[in-house]
């Protein structure tokens, strides 16, 4: 059962979604196929699992302003991560221990019981903060009841300790927390539990020395794919080097092997996940055909957060696509998934696109909410794509450098763009839903993620070369 507090939390929300479902409706930039609040701001997904037939997606959201605060859990479900339906908000800051924020955390199946792992915020009148790894269960997928708090602070950290992901491994769970130690350091900090309530903490399994890799490690997840393990974390506190570490916080992965009983995780170089604009905590969880899908948060914190022109309409922030991750050597590629196939309509088809030196449109070939594709591509010089005037992509076959480059929300009037090294360019992916674009590269060998908001709404997509492209083009309608 729920408390009353709780109760009464939830039902203020659906209330404020009903106040300003016309207004958020009525927004040009609203996406089509993609997860957004109902109102409000979202931010982290969260719980993601595959339960008895039915995909879950939670999500932090605070449903009363377009601005960060004391989280809920938005709830959404699906039968095959294409088709969405929301239910009723999951958890509501309400108690002692959540009071300021039911923050990130996870789902898992414990013998058929959903259980959500999720940090509980409390700060002070004086701003003193604490933070409490609780847990919730639900018998039918649909309504959680809280049972309290189940990690304590260890010693050696601050506050900024939470974002709980727990799975099973060899009868064992295991949990991983995104943690700051004393020395300021990011962490991901390692527990172990028989039963999910008796927690074990093992101790930190990567992280930086001394400041050499960001104050807070935030949002860790950790998986096996390929016959490795795999941490993803965002680190905050990373300077841009290059190309690199270009948004205010970083999403990225290690890949390594972890030992289960001691804690020690021998891994490589941390390698960013996405090359764009919006891009930030990732999690992942495993599909009904055992693949491993990730879905992201279309956002960063602190990122032009107050700019986006979607809060004149009363929300912000959007999930990205569902992507499968491959493990190619030590890298991680990120595919759409498959089923987003059936959003497809309208079918166009240019076999044997040739360009020199030219702009080119082709008839089919706009629209809002499209997705391209392009095959076989090889050229000189720069291949771009102009998408509504606003954002585009190119890539420099010489240079061997790929930009995605927009007009600022935030700064109207200039230019922005995220780069990376790219040794060639073979396939483009590109989903296009009305104010987001993900681009893959490559079969998702790298994806430049990221919002825009043109000034006058078209539909044009125009491709441009100052050399030679041949390209095989197909491009769908989606939704
Ligand atoms: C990441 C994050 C998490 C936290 C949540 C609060 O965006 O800061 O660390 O749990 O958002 O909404």
């Amino acid at each position: 059962m729920k408390s009353l507090n709780e109760k009464k939390q939830i039902q203020l929300a659906e209330e404020e979604i009903k106040k300003y479902a016309s207004i958020v409706e009525s927004d040009p930039n609203r996406l089509r196929y993609h997860l957004m609040p109902p109102v409000g701001l979202m931010n982290d997904p969260n719980g993601l699992i595959y339960w008895k037939g039915t995909y879950h997606v939670f999500y932090q959201w605070m449903p009363f302003a377009t601005t960060h605060g004391a989280k809920f859990w938005g709830h959404y479900t699906s039968r095959n991560l294409i088709h969405w339906e929301r239910q009723a908000p999951a958890l509501a800051p309400s108690e002692w221990f959540d009071r300021n924020g039911c923050y990130s955390g996870s789902a898992v199946d414990n013998d058929g019981v959903l259980t959500l792992f999720y940090t509980g915020n409390v700060k002070d009148d004086d701003g003193t903060r604490h933070t409490y790894q609780c847990m919730a269960i639900s018998s039918d997928g649909l309504h959680f009841e809280k049972k309290g708090v189940v990690v304590h602070l260890p010693d050696g950290y601050t506050a900024h300790f939470r974002d709980p992901k727990v799975w099973k491994h060899e009868n064992k769970w295991y949990m991983v927390i995104g943690a700051q130690s004393e020395q300021l350091d990011g962490k991901a900090v390692l527990f172990r539990s028989d039963d999910l309530m008796h927690w074990e903490h093992i101790g930190a399994i990567a992280g930086g020395e001394d400041g050499n890799f960001g104050y807070m490690w935030e949002c860790p997840d950790v998986f096996r794919l390929g016959g490795k393990d795999v941490l993803i974390v965002c680190p905050q506190g990373l300077q841009p080097e290059g190309m690199h570490y270009q948004n205010v916080y970083q999403a990225g992965y290690f890949v390594g092997q972890l030992n289960y009983e001691t804690g020690q995780y021998a891994h490589g170089t941390f390698t960013e996940l996405d090359r764009g604009f919006e891009f930030y905590a990732p999690q992942t969880m495993v599909d009904e055909y055992g693949r491993r899908i990730m879905i992201a948060w279309m956002g960063v914190p602190d990122q032009d957060e107050d700019k986006h022109p979607t809060i004149a309409y009363r929300w912000v922030h959007a999930l990205t696509l569902p992507r499968e991750l491959v493990l190619v050597g030590d890298k991680l590629y990120q595919r759409p998934i498959e089923q987003l196939q059936l959003l497809r309509s309208d079918e166009v088809h240019y076999p044997n696109v040739s360009l020199h030196k030219e702009t080119m449109q082709f008839d089919g070939v706009e629209g809002k909410t499209v997705e391209l594709l392009l095959k076989h591509i090889e050229g000189q010089g720069v291949l771009s794509i102009d998408i509504q005037n606003d954002v585009s992509f190119s890539y420099d076959f010489e240079k061997r450098v790929a930009t995605l480059q927009r007009e600022s929300f935030a700064r109207r009037g200039e230019k922005e763009k995220r780069q990376c090294v790219l040794s060639n360019l073979r396939t483009l992916h590109i989903f296009i839903d009305t104010s987001s674009i993900e681009i893959f590269l490559n079969e998702g060998e790298e994806v430049f993620t990221a919002r825009f908001f043109p000034h006058e709404k078209n539909e044009h997509i125009v491709f441009k070369t100052n050399g030679r492209a041949a390209f095989r083009l197909y491009k769908w309608k989606l939704c």
